[in-house]
C-alpha cells in the first residue's frame, strides 16, 4: 500500500517519456502531477510575449516576478495558466522551445519557480510526482523516490517528431539536432543544471515501451512506500 503523501521526482533530458511515464504512474496511484518544463514555458511565453529580450538575462531577471503563473496538478488534466490565461498551447510552439533554455538558466528564474513547486508539493494532500531536469538534486532533495530517465538520441528524436507530427512540420535529423543542443544547455548551465541524483534510479527507456517504464516506476514506488 501506498503511503501518505509520497513524493516522487522524475528527472531526465527531452523524450525520455517523462511527462507520459508521470502523468500515467500519478494517475494509477491516485498522486498529483507537476510538469516543471511547462512552467519554464510558460514564464518564456510572457517574456515573448511582452517583447523581453530572452538572451538579455537582466531584463529576465527584472521581469522574472510579474507573471503569475498556476499549475493545476490532476493528472488526467494537467493546466497551466499565466495571469490567468490559458497557456497549454503556446508553451509549446517552437518559438517557446527554443528560448526555454536561456530563460530557465537566469537565477532568479529558477528561485521563483522552485519555490513555486516546492509550494505546490508541500500542498499536493496525496502527495506527487514532480517530473523536471533538477527536481531530485535540488527542488526535492528528500523525494522518496527520485527516477532518472534516459534514452539515446535516436529514440528521443523519434518520440519528439510523433509528438510534433502535424502540429509544426520537423524533420527527424532537424528534431535531433535541436533536442542535443537544448540538453546541452540545460546540462551546461551553472545553476542547477540537468544531472542524477546520487540516490535516483537510472531507468534507460530506449528499448521499453510506454507500459514498461510505467510499470518500472510504479513497482520502485511500491517499494520505496514499503520502506517508509
Ligand atoms: O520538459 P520540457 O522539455 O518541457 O522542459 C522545457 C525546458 O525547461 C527545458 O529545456 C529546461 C527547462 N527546465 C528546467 O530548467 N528545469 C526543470 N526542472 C524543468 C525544465
Amino acid at each position: 500500500t501506498a503511503p501518505a503523501a509520497v513524493i516522487v521526482a522524475i528527472d531526465g533530458p527531452a523524450g525520455t517519456g517523462k511527462s507520459s511515464t508521470s502523468k500515467a504512474v500519478a494517475a494509477k496511484l491516485g498522486l498529483g502531477y507537476l510538469d516543471t518544463g511547462a512552467q519554464y514555458r510558460a514564464i518564456t511565453w510572457w517574456m515573448l510575449s511582452n517583447g523581453i529580450d530572452v538572451n538579455d538575462a537582466t531584463a529576465v531577471a527584472d521581469a522574472s516576478a510579474k507573471p503569475v503563473i498556476v499549475s493545476g496538478t490532476d493528472p488526467a488534466a494537467p493546466t497551466i495558466t499565466v495571469d490567468g490565461l490559458d497557456a497549454a498551447g503556446p508553451i509549446r510552439t517552437q518559438e517557446v522551445t527554443s528560448a526555454v533554455s536561456a530563460v530557465s538558466a537566469v537565477p532568479e528564474v529558477r528561485t521563483l519557480i522552485t519555490d513555486l513547486q516546492r509550494s505546490i508539493a508541500a500542498e499536493a494532500p496525496d502527495g506527487i510526482v514532480v517530473e523536471g531536469r533538477d527536481i531530485g538534486i535540488t527542488v526535492l532533495p528528500d523525494a522518496d523516490l527520485k527516477v532518472f530517465l534516459t534514452a539515446s538520441p535516436e529514440a528521443r528524436a523519434a518520440r519528439r517528431s510523433g509528438e510534433l507530427k502535424g502540429k509544426e512540420a520537423s524533420d527527424l535529423a532537424a528534431t535531433r539536432e535541436a533536442l542535443i543542443k537544448r540538453d546541452a544547455a540545460d546540462s551546461g548551465r551553472k545553476t542547477s543544471p540537468l544531472a542524477k541524483a546520487d540516490d535516483a534510479v537510472e531507468v534507460d527507456t530506449t528499448e521499453l515501451t510506454l507500459e514498461q517504464v510505467i510499470e518500472c516506476v510504479v513497482t520502485l514506488i511500491e517499494g520505496a512506500g514499503a520502506e517508509k
